[in-house]
């Protein structure tokens, strides 16, 4: 209960700092920009502005995190699996170092939430998901050697995808042998127990939302037609371009849709039983709508025949 409240409070106070440095005029010219964004961010006036402004890391460092959450959900997997295999007639149960903590530090309340089997489809789901991502940061994206992104925002990101593995399992895991009143029953992966409708519509929209979003990321690297890893000494690994095909026709960053929607389909694969996980859609659609609202800003000032009537994060709306 403890960690769960932990990393949804995380996310809530993450998302309200996100709007406030949206409105702070000063944080807006620090923090929030990074990337392409930074050419038409606000320039800070002040000297902590200016400071601030300067703690950055590349951005192609995005790629960590995808590493960091594929390696902390391949980890869960291990000690899930071994946590499951307990017997009856055994004494001690499998527990590993992270379960041990739970068990430890934390109570079994909130843990029951979300059925076991629901859990292990999500953190398939999110595995599938960080995998993909990581091949496209390593094989398909050409990301620019001049774009930097503020250290905070990769602190946040690392944090991100690891609270996001753990909503996959953590409001179900009271499931496994780890306290008295776990049930024995409910610990292994039961057809019987998975809500076809709602499992059907969000595994569905989950593909969907991911092939889209892959060829989103595939429409953006061939906007930067030489090699990754080529010299650039043609320009074109730091050069952006107006995107077009797929949905980069209505929307102004489809990438960030499609982000917002796989987090949806996992909260309807749950039932909008996990707090963790709503907490990271509100979390990933509040954040990605401030950086597409600044993405439209930047494509309209940077490119005059931007389209501009293409939506910053759902059509018709806004
Ligand atoms: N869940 C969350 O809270 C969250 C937060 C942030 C991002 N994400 C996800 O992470 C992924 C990457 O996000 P991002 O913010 O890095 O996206 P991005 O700024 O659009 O960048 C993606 C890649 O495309 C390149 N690019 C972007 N616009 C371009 C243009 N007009 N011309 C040529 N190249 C262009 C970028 O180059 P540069 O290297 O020059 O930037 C980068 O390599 C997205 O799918 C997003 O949904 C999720």
């Amino acid at each position: 209960m403890f960690l769960i409240f932990f990393i949804s409070g995380c996310l809530w106070l993450l998302a309200v700092l996100s709007l406030i440095s949206k409105k702070v005029s000063e944080l807006r010219a620090s923090v929030l920009a990074y990337g392409k964004l930074n050419a038409t961010a606000d320039q800070p006036t002040s000297n902590w502005a200016s400071y601030l402004r300067m703690w950055t890391v590349p951005k192609s460092w995005f790629a960590h995190f995808y590493v960091v959450g594929f390696l902390f959900s391949m980890y869960c997997w291990l000690e899930l699996s071994l946590a499951m295999t307990f017997k009856e007639k055994e004494q001690t149960p499998l527990l590993g170092p992270l379960l041990l903590s739970l068990q430890k530090w934390d109570s079994s309340r909130g843990s029951q939430s979300v059925n076991w089997s629901l859990c292990l489809i999500g953190l398939f789901l999110l595995t599938l998901h960080l995998a993909r991502r990581l091949y496209e940061s390593w094989f398909i994206e050409k990301p620019s050697p001049l774009a930097r992104m503020h250290l905070s925002h990769y602190f946040v990101g690392l944090g991100f995808y690891g609270a996001m593995v753990f909503g996959t399992w953590l409001e179900g895991v009271a499931a496994l042998p780890i306290w008295l009143d776990y049930n024995p029953a409910s610990r292994s992966f039961c057809y019987q127990d998975i809500p076809i409708v709602t499992t059907s519509i969000g595994t569905i929209l989950f593909l969907y939302a991911s092939k889209h979003q892959y060829r989103c990321h595939c429409i953006l690297a061939s906007l930067r037609t030489n090699n990754k890893g080529d010299d650039d000494d043609d320009g074109k690994r730091n050069s952006y371009r107006i995107p077009h095909g797929d949905w980069f026709e209505f929307l102004v960053a489809p990438h960030y849709t499609c982000d917002v929607l796989i987090y949806l389909s996992l909260c309807i694969i749950y039932q909008a039983r996990s707090i963790i996980l709503l907490s990271g859609l509100f979390w990933t659609f509040l954040n990605l709508s401030v950086t597409a609202s600044e993405t439209k800003t930047w494509y309209i000032s940077t490119f005059p025949t931007y389209p501009k009537h293409r939506w910053i994060m759902v059509p018709g709306l806004f």
